[in-house]
């Protein structure tokens, strides 16, 4: 699939946090599509290391990227040394996706140092290379405001939507002061699909309502899940964005999001349907505060100034993806 007229043939494209969800997404997606390109994933991948929160510290994972033929460096992005050995690419796109991903981790320290300062250098590192730069923000700077979430409006609510936040400031100051330059902020709003599982307890609730039921229990919900709305965009909706953000009519800072929002109670029931069962659900009491109980992004500029347009309804996605998640589970979850 091929989202706008860019041949990213001859071209070298780095995808940093590429052993992630979304990153080894987009190294399959040009190793598939442009055969021809040179793709460099940095990554610092998973150690033993675990967050107070009991999560991993990052949770890069070799096996999203089997199968994948291109340069692999595992190194830090808060470090120069490791920084250093992406000097000899001559990188003409490159998709900054490596942070910490987790919303729950609130050592501001760590989360600001990761997220933040490494952003100076992956701007710099753009500017130098005279590449193209898309990277991710998210949706979680937006905390509780309410919907539809509309750039421009944020009020993040824990470190990592402030983190995001804090990006999306100085992308801003660098988008005005090197004109010259791409840059794209991408503000995901829920992401599911292939590959996501090794985000752990921060994957979907996609596929962990989907091994839920494939281990033969009602799938776990908050009580009045059908109350909390989420904007759900699947992974290959979130490849077109990146891709076409690459040729902006304006740099910016633009929602990812289907502008639909679903509850997580049609999660379930989409799920239960496509495995063909019915278990019925177990609600339990949330346990968080500031949870986010309804969002939608607002793409009308998403629309104009990338030409992103959402092709996947949550009952498509969930459909294209169940094979997956069927495989996932006899592989990794089944036996132990
Ligand atoms: N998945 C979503 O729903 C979602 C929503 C909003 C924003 N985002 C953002 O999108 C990006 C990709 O998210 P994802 O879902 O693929 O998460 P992910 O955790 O699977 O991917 C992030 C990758 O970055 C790597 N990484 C972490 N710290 C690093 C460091 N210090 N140096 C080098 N690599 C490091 C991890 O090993 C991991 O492979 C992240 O920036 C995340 O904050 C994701």
């Amino acid at each position: 699939m091929k989202y706008n007229d860019i041949d990213f043939n001859d071209k070298t494209i780095l995808i940093t946090g590429g052993a992630g969800f979304i990153g080894s997404n987009l190294a399959f997606y040009f190793q598939e599509n442009f055969p021809e390109s040179t793709i460099v994933v940095f990554d610092k991948f998973r150690s033993e290391e675990r967050f107070s929160n009991g999560n991993l510290k990052s949770f890069g994972h070799y096996k999203n990227l089997i199968g994948f033929h291109g340069d692999i460096i595992c190194g830090d992005i808060n470090s120069k040394d490791d920084m250093q050995l992406l000097e000899k690419y001559d990188f003409d796109y490159i998709f900054h996706e490596a942070a910490i991903s987790d919303t729950r981790v609130y050592d501001q320290e760590v989360i600001m140092q990761t997220n933040v300062n490494s952003f100076y250098d992956i701007l710099e590192m753009a500017r130098k290379k005279n590449a193209v730069l898309v990277y991710a923000s998210s949706a979680a700077t937006y905390g509780s405001q309410p919907s539809p979430q509309t750039v421009g409006m944020e009020g993040p609510e824990n470190p990592y939507g402030f983190s995001k936040y804090a990006m999306d400031q100085i992308a801003y100051r660098y988008m005005k002061e090197y004109p010259e330059m791409t840059i794209v902020g991408l503000k995901y709003f829920n992401v599911y699909g292939s590959r996501e599982f090794f985000k752990d307890k921060t994957a979907s609730t996609v596929i962990q309502f989907g091994h839920q039921i494939l281990s033969g229990k009602a799938p776990r919900l908050f009580e009045g899940s059908d109350r909390i709305v989420r904007d759900f965009i699947y992974i290959k909706d979130v490849i077109q964005a990146n891709i076409k953000a690459c040729t902006p009519k304006k740099n910016g800072v633009y929602n990812v999001g289907t502008s639909k929002p679903r509850s997580f109670q049609d999660i379930a029931d989409i799920l239960q349907k496509e495995l063909g069962t019915d278990y019925g659900t177990e609600y339990f009491p949330n346990p968080f505060t500031g949870y986010q109980m309804h969002t939608q992004a607002d793409i009308s500029t998403s629309r104009e100034y990338l030409g992103f347009e959402p092709e996947w309804e949550l009952e498509e996605g969930i459909r294209d993806y169940i094979e997956e998640i069927k495989t996932i589970y006899d592989t990794e979850v089944a036996d132990g």
